[in-house]
Order: structure tokens, then sequence, then C-alpha cells
């Protein structure tokens, strides 16, 4: 097996070129790692083949949209009896409808659906519904928590301790140089599961607050859950204030059946959907309770949120995504929780063996496993354990040599290919990757 990193690799050979032509080489700074990225060639169920012809087992799933793993027989074949008939097409088709059906029947706040090519396109448009609702501009988000890259949704993404100001009063910090004022002014940013300081945040913004905008288990806060206390603290100041409740289900969707909305037991008045719904394809999807969702129709005239987009409800993304969601019945979700709690609890054995400090976070398919020497509940812990880690970074080096590919963050994403023998295989290749440390 070529060891990582080689420079003679073709991997690494890959990567120069693509520097010549790309800034830093790269089209998607989320899965860059130092100090190259291995190239992909091809995928079988839950494991990815590198340039180098080095196999692993893939927790990536592409940052957790391939939910089984890669070309599922069954998504492919829905996809492939698409491209046979109709690739792009200016027209609407039955295909899109029958996916929109399927979420609206799964999801309790979801009574209708408009697609789009992207999770940051969801989440952008979720928060344009919320305004044109609601007549107003502001958002609150989490400062840390990831939304992808639409402007309001992107600020304090990646906030530092010289711009962060006091933790019960997060700045609202600019994600790139030169990101307008106006945007970070429009922007409430939140202590995550800090009740008190975030209801006074919004209470002192209420007037001009067209949503909250939560992913109840952030990534980027190492997988640390929302709390019972806090959820019910927004819900309530969100409805006192009359703002509306968005909830981005871009990666939790996955959680189960009826998606994170369901676990949590709520519907939330807009729901941000991509990943999993797209069968390996771009997609991105908003839906929402009817009244609110109105904002895109244009029956009476036009629309009070215009929306249009050359791919969106494309209908390969459309016949793929159906059949990926189909495949995911109670007992699919089941199945991949029973696995997760095999992961979490053979990691958190690791850390005892090894006696690293450390904590294990996540539900159901998600798992992060962070290194960190203090135990953490914000971002501001985060940043300092995940972000900053060095034993999180050699980790993640010497699972790529020893056959398990997962991201620099140590996230393990399940996929439904997935056995217990692979979850067991990877718990080994843990224990000997902090016995190395
Ligand atoms: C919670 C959340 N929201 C939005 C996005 C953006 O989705 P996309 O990468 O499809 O634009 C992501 C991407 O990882 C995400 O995790």
């Amino acid at each position: 097996m070529t060891a990582y990193p080689d420079s003679a690799s073709r991997s690494a050979q890959l990567h120069q070129r693509a520097r010549r032509v790309m800034p830093s080489g790269n089209s998607r700074q989320t899965i860059f790692f130092k100090p190259y990225p291995v190239y992909a060639r091809s995928g079988e169920g839950c494991r990815v083949v590198d340039e180098d012809g080095v196999e692993r087992i893939d927790f990536l799933n592409n940052y957790t949209a391939l939910i089984h793993g890669h070309r599922h027989p069954e998504v492919m074949a829905a996809a492939r009896a698409q491209l046979d008939r109709l690739t792009a097409v200016a027209l609407p088709t039955e295909a899109e409808i029958a996916l929109a059906e399927l979420l609206v029947d799964r999801l309790e706040g979801v009574e209708q659906v408009r697609f789009a090519n992207s999770g940051t396109e969801a989440v952008m448009m979720a928060i344009k519904a919320a305004r044109a609702y609601t007549g107003r501009p502001r958002i609150a988000k989490i400062e840390g928590a990831y939304h992808g890259g639409y402007d309001h949704a992107e600020v304090s993404q990646a906030a530092t301790p010289a711009a962060w100001g006091p933790a019960d009063r997060p700045a609202s910090v600019a994600n790139y140089k030169g990101q307008p004022k106006g945007v970070l002014d429009d922007v409430v940013v939140l202590p995550w599961n800090d009740v008190e300081a975030s209801r006074a945040l919004l209470e002192a913004h209420g007037a001009d607050l067209a949503a909250v905008l939560i992913d109840p288990i952030p990534s980027r806060l190492g997988l640390v859950p929302i709390s019972e206390a806090y959820l019910a603290m927004l819900r309530e100041t969100a409805r006192k204030l009359g703002a509306l409740f968005i909830l981005d289900e871009v990666y939790c969707l996955r959680l189960g059946y009826r998606g994170a909305q369901g676990r949590l037991g709520f519907a939330p008045d807009l729901t941000a959907m991509a990943k999993i719904i797209g069968g390996g394809f771009p997609v991105g999807a908003v839906g929402g309770k009817a009244e609110v969702m109105a904002v895109f129709g244009f029956d009476d005239g036009p629309p009070r949120v215009p929306h249009g987009g050359t791919y969106n409800a494309n209908p390969v993304t459309m016949a793929a995504g159906l059949a990926a969601m189909r495949l995911l019945t109670p007992e699919a979700f089941a199945r991949l929780g029973a696995l997760g709690d095999r992961l979490r609890s053979g990691l958190r054995e690791c850390l005892k063996i090894t006696g690293r400090d450390g904590q294990v976070q996540g539900a159901e398919s998600l798992t992060m496993l962070s290194l960190s020497d203090r135990p953490f509940g914000t971002y501001r812990d985060t940043a300092y354990a995940v972000r900053f880690g060095e034993p999180q970074a050699a980790v993640h080096r010497s699972l790529m040599n020893r056959g398990v590919l997962t991201s620099p963050s140590l996230l393990f994403n399940l996929s439904t290919p997935m056995v217990e023998a692979d979850v067991d295989f990877t718990l080994e290749q843990v224990l000997a990757a902090l016995k190395a440390l």
C-alpha cells in the first residue's frame, strides 16, 4: 500500500498539477487536507479507491450525502433509466412531484417543497422565504455553525478569538474580507445551548428578526446536540417575537425516517434539505408550512420570492433521490443507528484503553471523535479542540494508512452497505492509531 503522504504518489502529482489551474489546487475547501488530499478513482459500496490503487472504508460519504455508499445498484438503476430518457429539460417532470410527495409524507414541518441544487441554496431560500413572510431582514444563527456559503448564513462560521467578542454576546464576524457590514449587522450570533444569553440577544433584536436558523447537531461544534431547554427557549422566543424557525436538515435529515424534526418532536416553519435526498447527485430543497411556502407562489401576481434555477429539480437527481429515499425505511435507519451505537461505544473503549483524553459525540449514523483535553460544548471549545488539535490530524493521517477514510476532524458517517465487521475493523485501526500517537 502506498504510504500517505508520499510525494512520488499519483495523488501528490495530481495535486501539483491542480495547483497550476486552481487556487491551492482546490474547488472545495471543505475536502482539503494537508499536505494534499488523495484523488479518488472509483467507489463501490462503502469503499473508495484512490488514484494510487489504495482502498479505504469511506466514512465521509461525500460529507454525509451518500447514505447508501457508492453506486448503490437500485439508485444507479433509477439514475440510468432516467439518463436514457431525458437528462435536463425546461419543463417540469413527474419525478419531482414524486420526491416532493415523499418528503411531505415523512416530514411534519414540510407541507410543500421547492427544489434547488445545493444545501447552500436551500438555506438561502429558507432565509429569503422567512424575510418575505415576516417583512423583516435579520436572522439569528449559532456561532461557528456551518450552513453553507450564503452570505448571511456564513457569518461567524469560522470566528477566531481576536474578533469573536464576549462569549455571551458573540460578535458578527465576517467570513471573508470585504463581506458587507450590512450583512454582518443583519445577523445575530448566538452562543450554543446558552439559554439565558441567547434569549436576551433574541429579545434585543426581536422587532427586526425574520428567523432563527438552527442545525440541531452542528458538525463544526463537534456534534454536540441541542439541549431540550435550548430548543424550547428558541421555539418559544421565536414564536413570541413573530420570527420563523428554520431547521437546517441538510446534514441531519439522516438521523431518522422523519428527520431530525421527528426525533425532536416538532414541526419547524421551514426546513432546509440537501445531501441524502439527491441519491448522490447535486440537490437542495426548502420545505415548510404551506402558508409560509406561499411566498414562492405566483397564482395571484408576482411571487414574493422569485425563484428560478436552470437545474432545479433536474430529473436525474429527482429519480436517484427518490430511489435513495425509498430505500431508507424505518428498518434501514434502525440498522444504521445500531451500527452507530457500536461505533460510539467502541471509540469510547479505545480512549479508555489508551488513556487518551477525548469525547465521542453524535447520534445514529453521525459520530465524531474529538481528542480534546477539556470537555466542550460550544464552538469556542471545539475551535480549540478540533481545529487546532495536532493529535487529531495525526490520527487522521494514521487512519489514511490503515484503510480508513475520515475527515481531519474525525467525523465518521455511516452508510447502509456497512456491516459490523467494517465497524470492528475501523475500531481496531483507531486503537492502533491512538497507540501510535
Ligand atoms: C448543516 C449544513 N447546511 C448547509 C450545508 C451546505 O450544503 P451544500 O454543501 O450542499 O451547499 C452543509 C454542508 O455540509 C451543512 O452541513
